[in-house]
């Protein structure tokens, strides 16, 4: 299939503000609009006696599982571990009677992903493929596939795949919580109607950017970045990090904000920039705790927050990123476009080949 960039100068760009086009399709295919419930198509088994969950993936595809770890525990109630495939394959785990591993991958390529479904599936557990790739091999050999939907990613750094592989898992959460009774119709309809919201506010989102662009000059003149987060806001903080280093070549650290006197507050001095990413919820506070160490040590904090967060926050020498207030389950999808344009201008400064960033492949298929 032929893909141009439209009008964009890079397809990384495209790729960013397609999101909210594209993230419909993956919420249209697993939900029920009219009874605002999760409708998943049928699974060759019962979630119902799903008694475990293992995730693994590479990249940003073990970012967008991180982050539904959270969600799997809230919603389901189940236990999960969640590795890096490159690990999982080799750890000789002890896999549960009646898991479940999700594998999570934008190719279906990955061979370490790969190397992981075969041995879950060795060691009896039923495998869901979350893949962008139907026709893959990763989606050929799962007993059930989820298709994110995303079209095709040209760009390297995955974008528009990560942020509708997370509303696939937000799906495939509710659903487990549905089936092991933990879930109540009338927060599944909530749920569903934040999902439904999600379109519209990754739009509002991305008229950040020209924000974001001047941001990048900063940016682009550091050497290292920290990116802090908690809850569901450290994977994404992880991916942010990613994001950064792949294309832009800066180093960066993604970290659960509450480890960051654990050792990353050494390396805070006023030529780092650390990118906080922390909407008004119920860890907001501790979040503010760990800005203000950020601060008293010189560190340039870039918030990344909504209206309230904005308000309480109340830092010195910080800059402000502010998205509109939102249900905490679709949060990580819409914070993904901040993040995600953060290191699109930053690495565009840099001059940097966005689309195809050295030594990075899209598609991994050797160990
Ligand atoms: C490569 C790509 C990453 C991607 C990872 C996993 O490293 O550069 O962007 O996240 O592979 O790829 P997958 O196709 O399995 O999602």
């Amino acid at each position: 299939m032929m893909v141009d960039k439209g009008n964009h100068r890079h397809f990384m760009a495209k790729e960013i503000y397609e999101q909210p086009e594209v993230i419909p399709h993956t919420f249209g295919h697993y939900l029920d609009l009219e009874n605002e419930r999760v409708a998943l198509p049928e699974l060759p088994f019962d979630l119902a006696g799903v008694s475990h969950i293992s995730i693994t993936a590479c990249g940003t595809a073990l970012y967008a599982g991180a982050i539904a770890e959270y969600w799997f525990e809230r919603f389901g109630r189940v236990p999960v571990n969640i590795d890096i495939a490159s690990e999982f394959r080799y750890r000789e785990t002890p896999l549960q009677p009646d898991g479940v591993t999700i594998v999570i991958s934008q190719s279906g390529e990955t061979a370490d992903t790969l190397a992981s479904l075969r041995y879950a599936k060795e060691q009896g557990q039923k495998v869901i493929a979350v893949v962008n790739v139907p026709t893959s091999t990763i989606a050929r050999e799962a007993d059930a596939v989820l298709p994110t939907l995303a079209g095709v990613e040209i760009g390297v750094a995955s974008t528009k795949a990560f942020t509708c592989q997370l509303a696939t898992l937000a799906c495939l959460a509710v659903a487990v919580g549905r089936a092991k009774g933990h879930l109540q119709d009338e927060d599944e309809r909530k749920l569903v109607r934040a999902m439904m919201e999600v379109p519209r506010l990754m739009t509002e989102a991305l008229t950040l950017s020209p924000e974001i662009e001047l941001l990048s000059r900063t940016l682009a003149k550091a050497q290292d970045v920290l990116y802090l987060g908690r809850g569901t806001n450290y994977p994404l903080a992880m991916e942010g990090a990613l994001k950064l280093k792949e294309i832009s070549y800066i180093h960066a650290e993604g970290y659960a904000a509450g480890e960051l006197k654990h050792g990353p507050i050494a390396l805070i001095d006023e030529k780092m920039p650390v990118v906080v990413i922390a909407p008004y919820d119920r860890v907001f506070e501790k979040t503010v705790s760990n800005m203000e160490e950020v601060a008293a040590r010189g560190g340039r904090i870039i918030l990344v927050t909504d209206p309230k967060g904005a308000e309480l926050a109340n830092v010195p020498a910080m800059q402000k990123l502010i998205l509109p207030e939102m249900p905490a389950t679709v949060a990580p999808l819409v914070y993904s476009i901040p993040v995600q344009l953060i290191a699109y201008h930053t690495a565009v400064l840099m001059g940097t080949d966005v689309d195809q960033p050295r030594n990075l492949a899209k598609s991994v298929t050797v160990e």
